[in-house]
């Protein structure tokens, strides 16, 4: 199993011990989280929306030390989707701004600790400052050995898909494919998600039951958790609660007997 790391100077450097009643041998190898219910969590509180994104960012640190810690090779979470511009425009800076401050205060840390860290996501669109912050995140970390964290940035399900369609057609022109040859792989080499497996789980907080245009190709066969805490409380026992679920399932991928999934079939 990979070297368990610690993400942030903000964290004492122990690895967190896997809880008591989890199998290590079960994790996913890949979580999606969909990290909703800031806006409500700031309201609830009398704050402003943006109070929220701002708390959402440290259960995010957290989510993504327990993770890492606990096995979990690949984390991919919903930062900002495509439907995410039509929001106020003051909001949609504040987001863009937060994204910027924070990938710029964790980047030492993130490297020192072997994340290995991706954009998904149409970036051209993201203010210039982000995006070569973004490109230079994507460099250093590379090679490194630890946990792909992937961020959807200007992420859309539908939009990834038809970029991947644009992108098989180009290459059927050019005869690089037989139209009638292209298969599933090469539609997944063709996504942001390129060489990642599926996530194994999918975990939406903030108690909607809706996917929102995330992942649409890649959570095919992913188990759904979904629970009510709003995503800046979603703290330890709330993903070891997501896990202990997953654990319970039992995957069929449509047929009758389960199918064992654990890092040691990989
Ligand atoms: C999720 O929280 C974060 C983003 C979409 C950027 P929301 O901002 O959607 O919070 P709610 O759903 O309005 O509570
Ligand atoms: C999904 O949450 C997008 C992110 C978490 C970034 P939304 O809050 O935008 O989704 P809807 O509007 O509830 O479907
Ligand atoms: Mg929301």
């Amino acid at each position: 199993m990979r070297r368990p790391s610690a993400i942030s100077s903000d964290f004492a450097k122990e690895v967190n011990p896997i809880p008591e009643g989890l199998d290590p041998l079960r994790m996913p190898q890949h979580l999606a989280i969909i990290m909703d219910g800031n806006g409500r969590w700031a309201k609830a509180k009398g704050l402003p929306r943006v109070m929220g994104h701002r708390a959402g960012v440290e259960a995010l640190k957290k989510t993504l030390r327990l993770s890492s810690d606990w096995g979990i090779n690949a984390l991919t979470v919903y930062a900002f989707s495509t439907e995410n511009w039509s929001r106020p425009q003051e909001e949609v800076n504040f987001l863009m701004s937060l994204f910027q401050n924070v990938l710029q205060r964790e980047l030492k840390s993130l490297k020192l600790e072997q994340v290995k860290i991706n954009f998904l996501g149409d970036l051209e669109p993201l203010p210039a400052g982000l995006k070569e912050l973004i490109q230079e995140a994507i460099d250093s970390t590379r090679n490194n050995k630890g946990i792909h964290f992937n961020v959807c940035t200007n992420y859309g399900g539908r939009r990834e898909l038809v970029l991947a369609a644009q992108r098989l057609a180009e290459r059927s022109i050019k005869g690089e494919l037989s139209p009638t040859m292209i298969d599933e792989n090469d539609f997944a080499s063709e996504l942001f998600t390129a060489g990642e497996v599926d996530p194994d789980l999918l975990i939406r907080t903030s108690g909607e039951r809706r996917i929102s245009n995330f992942l649409l190709w890649q959570l095919a066969y992913a188990e759904i958790h979904i629970t009510d805490v709003l995503w800046p409380d979603f703290g330890v026992s709330d993903l070891k609660n997501a896990l202990l679920d997953y654990q319970s399932r039992r995957r069929r991928f449509g047929g009758l007997e389960p199918v064992k999934t654990t890092h040691l079939d990989t």
